[in-house]
């Protein structure tokens, strides 16, 4: 996989005096099923997440509330995206190795993923991520 299949997604805003609205469909705004969903939450400043990349999991990132970065690396280039709004997301495929840090106080990131938890599916060092990818 490389960097040129992460693609940042706009989606649906419906502007509404009482509060907007955007919303996700599978397969229709994100290429692939959602399987499972996961937020994270309460980060304290200074943490990051992930460091790890995924065999066949795709994902996509948004900020629902709050910032963060996404620093995402193909084991040849490795790139950073802001996320700071709730109608747009990152579409990050499996085999990208992946890190989320900067958080904003009181940041929320939701991620939906094409398939149910699974460890073994995580590749949690870089080195085998990089020998694995050949
Ligand atoms: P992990 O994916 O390693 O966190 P991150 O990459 O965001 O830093 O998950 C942390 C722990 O949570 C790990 O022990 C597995 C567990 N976990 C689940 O049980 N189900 C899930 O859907 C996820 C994402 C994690």
């Amino acid at each position: 996989m490389n960097l040129s299949e992460i693609k940042l997604i706009s989606l649906p805003k419906i502007v509404d005096e009482r509060g907007n609205l955007s919303f996700i469909e599978q397969n229709n705004h994100i290429p692939f099923e959602i399987k499972r969903t996961y937020w994270i939450y309460d980060v304290p400043g200074g943490e990051h997440r992930g460091g790890h990349a995924y065999k066949t999991l795709c994902e996509f990132i948004v900020a629902l509330s709050g910032s963060f970065d996404v620093l995402v690396n193909d084991g040849k280039n490795e790139y950073k995206f802001t996320l700071n709004r709730s109608y747009f997301g990152l579409y990050v495929p499996n085999l990208i190795w992946r890190e989320l840090n900067n958080f904003s106080t009181n940041s929320l990131c939701l991620i939906l993923a094409s398939d149910f938890y699974k460890e073994n599916d995580y590749i949690r060092n870089y080195s085998e991520f990089l020998t694995y990818e050949k």
